[in-house]
This record gives C-alpha cells, sequence and structure tokens, in this order.
C-alpha cells in the first residue's frame, strides 16, 4: 500500500551536477536507488526497494505525463520530462527525468532506468503552467476520460507551438 503523505510547499533542490538514478522491474516496483535518491526523497533503502515508483508521486504531476511515459518506455523508446516529486516529509523536488527500458543480452526487457538532473528554473516556469492545464483538464473529465482530456491538451499545446514532444521538452 503507498503511504499517505501531506504535501507541503517546502522545495528540496537537486544540486547541480548530480544525477538521481533508480532501477525498477518491468512492473514499475524500484529494485536499485542510488545515494541521491535516498538522501533528497528521504527515503531508506528498505522503504524503497520492492515499492511502486509512484511511492514518491505527487499529487500536482498530471496523470497524463505518467500516461505518456509507460506509453513511450513500453513502445521501446526514451521518455524525457520534467516532474515534481514528493519527499517522504511531505516536501517536493522538481527533476528533468530520461527514462529507458532496460533489455538483458537476449534482448528480452527486464525492466526501466531512469536519470534524473536538476532542470533549469526557466523550463520549470514553462511547464508548469502546462502540468495545471492538464491536471485542470483531468479534474472537469470523468476518470474514465481523464487521461484522454489531458493527453489532448498536452497534443494541442504541441500542435500550436508546431513541435513534437521531444523537441518541446528539450527547447524549455
Ligand atoms: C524507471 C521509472 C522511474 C519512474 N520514476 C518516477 C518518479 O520519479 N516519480 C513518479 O511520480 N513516477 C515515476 N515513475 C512512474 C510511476 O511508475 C507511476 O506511473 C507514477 O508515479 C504515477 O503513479 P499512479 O499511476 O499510481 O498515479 C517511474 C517509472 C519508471 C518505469
Amino acid at each position: 500500500m503507498k503511504q499517505r503523505i501531506a504535501p507541503t510547499d517546502k522545495e528540496w533542490f537537486l544540486p547541480e551536477g548530480e544525477t538521481i538514478i533508480s532501477k525498477t522491474d518491468t512492473k514499475g516496483r524500484i529494485t536499485y536507488g542510488n545515494g541521491i535518491l535516498l538522501e533528497i526523497t528521504g527515503f531508506s533503502e528498505a522503504e524503497l526497494l520492492g515499492k511502486q515508483h509512484n511511492i514518491v508521486r505527487h499529487p500536482d504531476m498530471p496523470r497524463g505525463v505518467f500516461h505518456l511515459l509507460w506509453e513511450t518506455v513500453k513502445a521501446g523508446e526514451e521518455f524525457n520530462g520534467y516532474v515534481k516529486n514528493l519527499r517522504k516529509d511531505g516536501g517536493f523536488y522538481w527533476v528533468f527525468a530520461n527514462v529507458t527500458p532496460s533489455y538483458n543480452g537476449r534482448g528480452e526487457l527486464v525492466g526501466y532506468y531512469s536519470v534524473r538532473r536538476k532542470p533549469s528554473a526557466a523550463a520549470l516556469k514553462s511547464i508548469q503552467p502546462v502540468y495545471q492545464q492538464m491536471l485542470a483538464a483531468e479534474r472537469a473529465a470523468t476518470t474514465k476520460e481523464a487521461i484522454s482530456a489531458s493527453r489532448n491538451v498536452l497534443q494541442g499545446i504541441l500542435e500550436t507551438k508546431g513541435v513534437s514532444y521531444d523537441e518541446f521538452v528539450f527547447t524549455l
């Protein structure tokens, strides 16, 4: 079961040049986390290992972003995106995440791997209104239609700008 943590407004920053690394199995359960992950989340290794990665999910994150993440990595491609994460104490930290599928020597999927860096302040300023629009669309829609409503908002923004999702996130 996922613990319920009350989010606070206290922001934490990933130090410049540091990377948060984690690995999951094919179902998204954490199989490895580096020291920086433990430090910034405040969770112990024992608290993280075997848990779903949504243990650090922040309620300000639109579901549509995670839908896109899973759709992308399940298609064998790499996902890049800005993620607001929840700490054990309710605080938060933003990352620019890269998530990729991992394969064994026989080419079989064994899990997923994620490396996260500190995002620029300018990128966060641009992405936050996008996420707010996606969240608003999710809240206005029925549970069943929330994801498509959210993805449509993102798609509409990309079409207006005339860019792909990756072009968008890498030029923020
Ligand atoms: C390798 C990997 C890393 C992930 N890292 C995060 C993360 O840092 N924060 C997060 O909220 N979700 C992360 N996810 C996505 C979660 O698995 C999950 O889809 C997301 O938290 C939404 O959870 P929910 O569907 O229960 O709302 C990651 C997934 C994978 C495969």
